[in-house]
């Protein structure tokens, strides 16, 4: 059977009935959603009611998950095998959490070596947090990771998430190849007490290597030795010595763990400094437990399978190209750009694994901020605009502030808020009836009333939690991260490359000198030509 077509017509039968119908049988909030409960997280919620999935909907999409053997390329992930087939890798950074058992890549187990570097992370944090690992200064006040991508957007995301948990240096987090970021962080910070992280898998990555020389040059000048107070967190251990880092100083990991899985690693390190090493291992069994629940649960209970499939419905059978993700917890605040490189590095691709054609969409566009701030920014675009952005909102039972518990009662309150507005929308004969109360009449009663109807049957999910505890941060980011799995699984993609942020990075070598004025920008395109002299005018 051709379930994709199968639910082509599906989507053309059901596309005008109102979701707010679907509430008539009684048990549809139980019945579609999920609810996860592990000692680690507590009772975990995904209610996906709001959306206009029915039984037979979700019956297509899960055979369409099974037609694709979503199960069985699951399988092949937990067990090494090399399912990264463009880079010719395995895909194991599920295995940087589930700390027990093994798991061979090659024939070889790579548990002893993740947990002794973990060990090792585990001795570093503690020793620069009891302040056994000191600065020419003294004691360590500041940590400043520079990577960017996977290197920079998992802990920086992470450590604001868990800003409450925060006892230990603070750190910062320093990206962008704009001297300006790393100006305006290094400006407040004493070197002598300061140190300096270089998180980048290749070593390569040209911003984070002039970011690194930046800060190397700005230590030299109260250090005599700056090196000894940077730390390299790498797979390319002969660019870090070369860079001068004392391999003691160096955190490993293999070639298995993508860039934007790899802050369950050394990756995570500043985040390990920050809220201590109990809570970063809570953290990764917060992950594990998702893990489990993964491998285990039967599809229709499955959360991340449902997460997905879901969206496979909203992105490539009802063809809305956005998604946004809405957590209504500001220190959740960076979690839309870091599922930005999640979801549109590991799914923004056109072809299949085999190089043909995609003939679906491909992962959808993903933005979002945190509420209640985007209600009073785009969320006019998705109440009435001409398009459907599917909204997915995050939750939590409790905020992180107890003594504010009323601000948290209306956070909650305007979470609700929209996601019902977005559903039941408001119709002409009620803004009519809105008008009438303000006294309108006639024309300008009726024209008034036009701008104040909401379309509604506007899909939206919601993840509701209890708190937002380092181990519901790990649940929360491996339940997006399999998310985005099983949707690359059904597209028939590789999610664990990126190709398409290449082409980029190499035009940069080549227009610099241009731009630097050593060589002619002669042959380039109209355009950028023009744009390198008028760059040069206005004296770059
Ligand atoms: O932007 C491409 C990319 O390769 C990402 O996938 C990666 O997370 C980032 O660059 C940083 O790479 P690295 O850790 O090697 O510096």
């Amino acid at each position: 059977m051709n379930y994709w077509a199968a639910l082509s017509d599906r989507q053309r039968d059901v596309a005008q009935r109102p979701i707010t119908a679907l509430f008539d049988a009684e048990s549809r909030a139980k019945a579609f959603s999920v609810t996860l409960e592990t000692p680690a997280t507590g009772p975990v919620l995904f209610d996906y009611s709001k959306t206009n999935l029915d039984t037979e909907t979700r019956d297509l999409l899960l055979d369409l998950a099974r037609s694709c053997d979503v199960e069985g390329r699951r399988d092949a992930m937990f067990a090494g095998e090399k399912i990264n087939e463009t880079e010719d890798r395995a895909v194991l950074h599920t295995a940087l959490r589930n700390l027990e058992g093994s798991v061979a890549v090659d024939g070889v187990d790579v548990m002893p070596e993740v947990r002794a570097t973990l060990a090792r992370m585990e001795t570093f944090a503690r020793d620069l947090r009891d302040g056994r690992i000191r600065g020419v200064g003294g004691r360590i006040t500041d940590v400043v990771n520079i990577g960017i991508g996977g290197s920079d957007l998992g802990p920086a995301m992470a450590a604001r998430a868990l800003a409450t948990y925060a006892d230990g240096p603070r750190c910062h987090y320093v990206s962008n190849v704009d001297g300006a970021h790393i100006h305006d962080t290094l400006e407040a910070l004493n070197p002598e007490t300061t140190l300096v992280i270089v998180a980048s898998k290749t070593f390569t990555t040209i911003e984070t290597m002039t970011n690194a020389q930046t800060a190397k040059a700005w230590m030299s000048r109260a250090v005599a030795e700056p090196t000894r107070q940077f730390v390299a967190l790498s797979t390319a251990l002969d660019k870090t010595s070369a860079f001068g880092i004392d391999p003691a100083r160096v955190f490993g990991f293999a070639d298995w763990v993508g860039g934007r899985y790899s802050m369950w690693g050394p990756i995570g390190l500043s985040l390990m400094i920050a809220i201590g090493p109990e809570d970063f291992r809570a953290f990764l069994a917060g992950a594990a437990a998702m893990d489990q629940h993964f491998r285990d649960a039967p599809l229709v209970d499955n959360m991340p399978v449902m997460l997905a499939m879901v969206g496979v419905w909203h992105r490539q059978i009802c063809g809305y190209g956005a998604r946004a993700v809405l957590p209504y917890d500001q220190r959740l605040a960076r979690l839309p750009a870091y599922l930005q490189q999640l979801e549109m590095e590991s799914n923004g691709k056109s072809v299949a694994m085999d190089g043909s054609a995609l003939t679906t969409a491909a992962g959808p566009i993903v933005f979002g901020e945190p509420g209640t701030n985007g209600q009073h920014a785009f969320y006019q675009l998705i109440h009435q605009g001409t398009d459907v952005v599917p909204c997915e909102f995050l939750l939590a039972g409790q905020g992180q502030e107890p003594a504010m518990a009323h601000q948290h009662r209306l956070l909650a309150a305007n979470c609700l808020a929209q996601a019902e507005a977005l559903m039941r929308g408001r119709s002409l004969d009620e803004a009519r009836a809105l008008m009438k109360a303000k006294g309108l009449k006639g024309k300008e009663l009726e024209r008034q009333a036009l701008h104040r109807v909401f379309p509604g049957n506007r899909p939206s999910t919601l993840l509701l939690y209890p708190r937002l505890t380092p181990a519901m941060l790990g649940a929360i980011v491996a339940l997006y991260e399999h998310r985005v799995f099983v949707e690359g699984v059904v597209l028939g993609i590789n999610s664990f490359d990126q190709w398409g942020v290449e082409l980029g990075k190499e035009l940069a070598v080549q227009l610099l000198p241009m731009i630097d004025g050593t060589a002619s920008a002669e042959g380039r395109d109209g355009s950028t030509a023009a744009l390198v002299a008028t760059l040069r005018e206005l004296g770059i």
